[in-house]
């Protein structure tokens, strides 16, 4: 079925940065036969040839990876729509414009979701339809569940997307095949076999100018709601039926539904702000003074925190998820820790137990061994089996869209999946806010608020 991108926010920052890019992807590859329309809904004056104007601009600075000619076959299906989106009638008055059947995304700050929605379900969904919503789901739980609710009362639940570009990354596809293509890891993928899971993404990126959504959002919103609980889901969740929408919404649910928040949040998270320090060759300034951000608000650039699934498979190990900004290295990886030996039968001091690092950007798989030494057999070395992923052909905005033009949901975050993730957070941002865990400075460029206290060896 050939489908119209309908895109609401249209001359926002994701749209030129990784909407348009991954569409051009998609033109390149041919996937889409160069037959999508793209209508942008903004509220900027513009025609339709000065929206296009913008986005050359935007594809020759986020899409150089495209052949020009490629670039130019997008800009030439792109269509403008001035309108407030939260205004039905403005909605209208855009869909009127699509021949085919639309896949209306919203790229938008979260604090519009409902409203826009709520206008968006006066108009209604045409017949066969897709919504798509961006990350972060909701402010919380409460505004989760009615967004939720009004996306119900549009469309059926396979016809919602609520995007996770990390589920179109690479080695996230990859714990999948990883996981549940190989006989070898399976059983092994326990409590009785891991000591303890980790899930890293931390950034040397700052701020970067985003402190209209970032300075409201913080890390725990931004990454650890979301992205990373999305990769905890995919690391501890049983095996799917069926790798696709149903069978990963089934199990991923279920898997959020058993993670415990943590008991004592004093003791099981940790929030950070940058100060002023150099990253690398960049001199980053003090979060707190950066242009739009209100330093009252006392929002995070890191979080932290240790949570538990409490289910037969992982009782008592402890997943610890964090993400930061502005630190001294990129560190994304997801790491498995294995239990040491039951008995070890060599004289040398005990080896560092098996260490399993699936890691992101650039992609890779580690897992880290102990083999008879080289010289003298009998001492013990420590060796890495590490298969390094080629670049994926579609970035993972490319792959995200492409999935959704064809309709198919596998790579989104289903309802129950985004209030369970609320579930897990909200004690935790709830207890920050009345400041039961104390807001630590980091320097730019350093190891984060507590360094040392986790090098990720
Ligand atoms: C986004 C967050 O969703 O993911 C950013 O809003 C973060 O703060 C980004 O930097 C990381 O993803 P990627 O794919 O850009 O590395």
């Amino acid at each position: 079925m050939t489908r119209s991108f309908v895109v609401l926010g249209g001359s926002g920052d994701l749209t030129g940065r990784l909407l348009l890019p991954g569409l051009a992807e998609l033109f390149e590859a041919g996937v889409l036969d160069g037959e999508v329309d793209v209508l942008a809904v903004s509220r900027e004056d513009w025609t339709d040839e000065e929206y296009r104007d913008w986005a050359r601009r935007r594809l020759d600075a986020h899409a150089a990876h495209v052949p020009e000619q490629t670039r130019e076959r997008v800009v030439r299906r792109l269509g403008y729509v001035r309108g407030d989106v939260t205004v039905a009638g403005d909605l209208r008055r855009a869909l009127d414009r699509v021949e085919d059947v639309p896949v209306v995304y919203l790229a938008l700050p979260n604090t519009v979701f409902r409203p826009t929605l709520e206008a968006l379900a006066e108009v209604g969904l045409p017949e066969g339809g897709i919504v798509a919503v961006e990350k972060p789901f909701g402010r919380d739980g409460a505004d989760a569940r009615e967004l939720n609710r009004i996306l119900h009362g549009m469309a059926p639940e396979d016809a919602v997307f609520r995007t996770d570009h990390f589920l179109a990354k690479q080695t996230v596809l990859n714990v999948l095949g990883l996981r549940f293509a190989n006989r070898l890891f399976e059983p092994v993928w326990n409590a009785a076999h891991v000591e303890s899971v980790e899930i890293v993404f931390d950034e040397t990126l700052g701020l970067e100018g985003r402190a209209g959504y970032y300075d409201t959002a913080g890390a725990l919103r931004d990454m650890l709601q979301n992205h990373l609980l999305q990769l905890l889901a995919l690391v501890a969740m049983e095996p799917p039926l069926a790798v696709d929408a149903a069978g990963l919404a089934a199990r991923k649910g279920d898997v959020l539904r058993a993670v415990q928040p943590p008991a004592d949040v004093a003791t099981g998270t940790v929030r950070g702000r940058y100060t002023a320090g150099r990253v690398g060759d960049r001199d980053l300034p003090d979060y707190a003074t950066e242009d739009g951000v209100d330093p009252d608000r006392e929002t995070e650039t890191y979080a932290e925190f240790t949570v538990t699934v409490d289910n037969w498979r992982w009782s008592g190990v402890p997943f610890r998820l964090r993400s930061g900004k502005a630190l001294g290295a990129d560190r994304r990886e997801i790491v498995l820790r294995f239990r040491p030996v039951p008995h070890l039968a060599f004289t040398d001091e005990d080896p560092e137990p098996d260490v399993l690092r699936m890691r992101l950007d650039p992609d890779g798989i580690a897992l880290e061994v102990n083999l008879n030494g080289a010289g003298d057999p009998f001492d013990l070395e420590r060796r890495v089996l590490d298969i390094a992923l080629p670049p994926a052909g579609l970035s993972a905005y490319g792959l995200l869209l492409r999935e959704m033009l064809a309709g198919d949901a596998a790579l989104s975050i289903s309802d129950v999946e985004a209030e369970e993730s609320w579930r897990i957070v909200e004690p935790i941002l709830a207890a920050w806010a009345a400041g039961e865990a104390p807001l630590r400075d980091y320097p730019a460029g350093s190891d984060g608020p507590l360094p040392g206290h986790d090098q990720g060896t």
